[in-house]
């Protein structure tokens, strides 16, 4: 059976680079992947009273239902000042709550950053491994994934068009399916 994974990008703007390259790893996928975008804009900013409401906001549960429901997650993220956008660090707060409930637990993970600066995001992709660690999310040490110059890998149509990057995100991905395998909790 496929494994399911759960794409989340760091990033809300409509012509997002690193959307683009989600798209992109969507499309390369192998057999044994099946890749979905799990939305992060909607989640109101993440108040430790909610935890305590009758019921949780509407936007919360189906984030946390559809992190619970995946197999792996991925996340592709920009760099916002050599940390996580806000809205990222949001939705793994709003994850990770109530106390005791986290959804993240024991999920494998990988992360991917995406810039057109030279360094890829090489800030965002450690800082996230600092809250994967806590959080109990594995995340794949190898293959590194820091896409450098990003705005010039696509064509006009928003298609990934440089053939290196391309073989790189599918070897990502072969890797990231063995990394599932090897440490997902039945
Ligand atoms: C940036 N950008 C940026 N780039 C980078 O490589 N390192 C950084 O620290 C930052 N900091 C930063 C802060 C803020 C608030 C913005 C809006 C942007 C530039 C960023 O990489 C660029 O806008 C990307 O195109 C954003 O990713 P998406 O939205 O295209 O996926």
């Amino acid at each position: 059976m496929a494994y399911k994974i759960a794409i989340i990008v760091g990033s809300l703007r409509k012509d997002s680079l690193n959307r683009r390259v989600a798209r992109s790893i969507c499309g390369l996928r192998g057999d044994n992947l099946e890749c979905s975008m799990v939305e992060i804009g909607d989640l109101p900013l993440y108040n430790q009273d909610f935890d305590a409401l009758p019921q949780q906001p509407e936007a919360y549960v189906r984030f946390r239902d559809q992190v619970r429901s995946a197999d792996g997650i991925l996340f592709v993220s920009p760099e916002y000042n050599r940390g996580m956008p806000g809205v990222l660090k949001n939705a793994i707060d709003v994850g990770s709550r109530p106390y005791g409930k986290s959804a993240w637990s024991g999920k494998p993970g990988a992360v991917v950053s995406a810039s057109p600066g030279a360094i890829g995001g090489f800030g965002v992709n450690h800082h996230l491994r600092q809250s994967l660690v806590f959080l109990d999310v594995p995340a794949m040490p190898q293959p590194e994934a820091y896409i450098g110059g990003a705005d010039k890998l696509f064509d006009a149509g928003g298609k990934l068009a440089n053939e290196g990057t391309r073989k790189f995100l599918q070897g990502f991905m072969q890797a990231f399916e063995s990394w599932i395998n090897a440490n997902i909790k039945s």
